[in-house]
């Protein structure tokens, strides 16, 4: 792999140059408030950025936030995640109120060096995502005329073919940041040769978002164990009953399908926390996994489950996980995800944590990161990277 890296970038000095980096500053926000719940990604970009601000750079920083549809729209803005950056760079940040614009380019013109800028959400622009070569690349070159080097440090968006990750770099030097070299080393391991036992725990809600990465898992690992809402189509597939949970019904048959291809190593509840609804104050008990009653939404895996996965994961030497194993966002139904949790950061194996949901879970649970070996800041991208697909910021980076 050919990829230049920040080091090469700042041993050619940077000082005085305009150099743009794309971030992933796709933070939880509070539905209610707007106030960012994970400031995660934010932080997992430090580095990229402190190192080249002491390096005199003039730093253009973009990113998208959420998913607005080519337009402006306010409950998208990064404007709150421009004064979190600030705060924890311990400057100010520059915050342009468009991507493109006039209020983008003045900004960018009037950096010192040492100074850092953040634009407004890549994807108020139709060119970020456009699935047309010409209007990407139009939107592309826009971008591109901001800097004189490109720094990705985006992994979350490596898999995204956008203007920001797959067509600036095109047109500017590229190197890959501290953030996306570190990420990529790591699941490298994984997506190698890891050392068995190799055991890894998905969760999370769909089943659709999640059968590549099963199949390219499945004769690697030792053991797959399924909770979260995916779980509940399984349980559909083993001929039981679901209640109300989660269902993807087209889904049934595939499932049925992977179980029997499965030798036996995908591992399922045997029992669920079902609530009578989806509410935090639900009343909700155990059921057993193969009798989840009608009406009933399980929410959660229960402790007999987390006892099981816990046992497996017990003598694993690797661990992935990615997905939550129940709604960790509400009390009542945070026990799975927590058991899960805490079982792989006691393991005596080298563990990774993919994905934005469950990274944000260690840390809204209060558990300690320092646990886990690594905690990647992509969902899509490391399930993407492990199913050993080409993806598109990591191929711009390497031509
Ligand atoms: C993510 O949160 O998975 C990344 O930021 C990518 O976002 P997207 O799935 O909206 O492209
Ligand atoms: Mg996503």
């Amino acid at each position: 792999m050919s990829i230049r890296t920040l080091d090469d970038l700042l041993g050619e000095g940077v000082s005085g140059r305009r150099v743009l980096v794309r971030a992933d500053l796709n933070v939880p926000l509070d539905k209610q408030t707007g106030a960012i719940t994970d400031d995660g990604r934010i932080r997992a970009v430090l580095p990229t950025l402190k190192a080249l601000v002491s390096a005199g750079a003039k730093v253009v920083v973009f990113s998208h936030l959420g998913r607005p549809k080519g337009a402006p729209d306010p409950q998208f803005s990064l404007r709150p995640v421009a004064g979190r950056l600030g705060e924890l760079l311990g400057a100010p940040v520059h915050f342009a109120e468009d991507t493109v614009g006039d209020s983008a380019r003045s900004t960018v013109e009037g950096l010192a060096d040492g100074q850092v800028a953040l634009l407004e959400n890549l994807r108020f622009n139709k060119g970020e995502t456009s699935k047309d070569d010409a209007e990407r690349g139009a939107f592309a070159d826009q971008l591109a005329a901001f800097g004189d080097a490109y720094v990705d440090d985006a992994f979350g968006a490596v898999h995204r073919r956008h203007a920001s990750v797959h067509d600036v770099p095109a047109r500017l030097p590229h190197v890959a940041g501290r953030l996306v070299l570190r990420e990529v080393e790591v699941l490298s391991k994984l997506a190698g040769e890891p050392e068995h036992p190799y055991v890894v725990v998905l969760g999370g809600s769909k089943v659709s978002d999640k059968l590549a990465v099963i199949e390219a898992l499945l004769p690697k690992v030792d053991r797959l164990l399924i909770g979260g809402g995916m779980c509940f189509t399984f349980l559909k597939a083993q001929g039981h009953e679901v209640g109300s949970s989660l269902l993807e019904e087209e889904m049934v048959q595939t499932c049925r399908n992977l179980l029997e291809r499965s030798e036996g190593k995908i591992m399922l509840p045997v029992d669920v926390v079902a609530a009578d609804a989806f509410a935090p104050d639900a009343a909700h008990d155990t059921v057993r996994a193969d009798g989840i009653p009608s009406k009933r939404v399980g929410l959660d895996i229960g402790p007999e489950t987390v006892a099981g996965f816990a046992a497996a994961l017990k003598g694993a030497r690797t661990i992935f996980w990615n997905g939550p194993m129940g709604v960790f966002e509400m009390e009542a139904f945070a026990h799975g995800t927590r058991g899960v949790a805490e079982a792989i950061a006691k393991a005596d194996a080298f563990t990774v944590v993919g994905g934005g949901d469950s990274a944000a879970a260690v840390r809204a649970l209060g558990l300690d990161e320092s646990n886990f070996d690594h905690i990647s800041t992509g969902g899509g991208a490391s399930l993407e990277y492990l199913e050993g697909k080409t993806l598109p910021g990591i191929a711009a980076l390497e031509n």
